[in-house]
């Protein structure tokens, strides 16, 4: 790893040094913002960090640290960075595909669906299901959590618009999750951007939350936390888990990423119901 000590002659005294500034800078953070980022994968934080610190011209993380201490602003960019806001339109077809042919018809017999993307970064994930929804004859019966750690992540969510040139491979990503209808009815395309359809997000509240610091939600039908578990460290991971299957009813599902397992003491209430598509079921009562 290159230290982010400018200097340094011995690669062991600036990874210790560097040790020191990020548990410094992660409790600063706590103290000033309360986002705690201490039990994240500590890799992929120091590489996140070193992208910080390129980006935004900062010479070291004690001065990151002053900087953005002393301006939130400055720190809600840095939370962006630090955090990892990728995402895709049906990302991982084969998902929404098990998604439309194999959990809505279990819950199409329910009078309201609860739904909650847990992480849904800049709202691919929620637009996606959305259709899929609305396809499927769902989407009025739904209530949609859309939640996020980045608050700038919520607002692009809410928007929902996004660049065209991403059109033609979110429709081959769409029709190869099962989808048939022309995407063009679900979006307006002007001066190179597409915003999606308000009658897709009328069931759906977008606002910012924190898996770590924050209540979980209950009672949930549906919970995706698709590709956030995969920054947190074991332990953390563990904990949050447990957290996300408390919050399921029995007979409901968890969504995870293609990396992610679910593991931890909620998995004994589990089953695997889509092994590939890490979807598990609730054990029913
Ligand atoms: C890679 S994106 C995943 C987006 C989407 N679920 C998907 O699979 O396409 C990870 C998201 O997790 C969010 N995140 C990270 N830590 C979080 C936390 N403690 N609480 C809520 N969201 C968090 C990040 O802000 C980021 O938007």
């Amino acid at each position: 790893m290159v230290s982010w000590h400018r200097g340094r002659a011995l690669a062991t005294e600036a990874s210790q040094d560097d040790d020191a500034d990020l548990a410094r800078f992660l409790d600063a953070v706590v103290d000033r913002y309360g986002y705690d980022l201490r039990g994240y994968a500590p890799a992929s934080l120091r590489r996140r960090v070193q992208a910080t610190l390129r980006n935004s011209g900062i010479s070291s993380l004690p001065e990151l640290e002053r900087r953005s201490l002393a301006d939130p602003a400055l720190f809600a960019r840095v939370l962006d960075s630090l955090t990892v806001r990728v995402s895709e339109m049906f990302r991982d077809p084969s998902f929404f595909q098990a998604l439309r042919t194999r959990v809505l018809p279990l819950l199409r017999a329910q009078p309201r669906i609860n739904i909650w993307h847990a992480g849904c970064a800049t709202g691919e994930e929620v637009y996606s299901t959305a259709i899929v929804l609305a396809e499927e004859g769902l989407l009025d019966r739904c209530q949609i959590y859309a939640t996020d750690l980045s608050p700038h992540a919520v607002d692009d969510a809410r928007l929902g618009v996004y660049a065209a040139e991403g059109l033609a491979a979110f429709s081959a990503r769409y029709r190869a999750a099962g989808g048939t209808v022309d995407l063009a009815r679900y979006v307006t395309e002007a001066y190179g951007r597409v915003a999606f359809h308000e009658s897709l997000r009328r069931n759906a509240l977008f606002f910012q939350h924190d898996l770590v610091g924050d209540h979980l939600f209950e009672a949930m039908d549906l919970i995706f936390c698709r590709n956030v578990l995969i920054y947190f460290g074991r332990a953390l991971k563990e904990l949050v888990l447990t957290k996300l299957c408390d919050g399921i009813r029995p007979g409901g599902f968890l969504c995870l990423g293609q990396s992610e397992h679910l593991s931890g003491a909620g998995r004994a209430r589990f089953t695997d119901f889509a092994r590939n598509e890490r979807i598990y079921q609730a054990v029913p009562s």
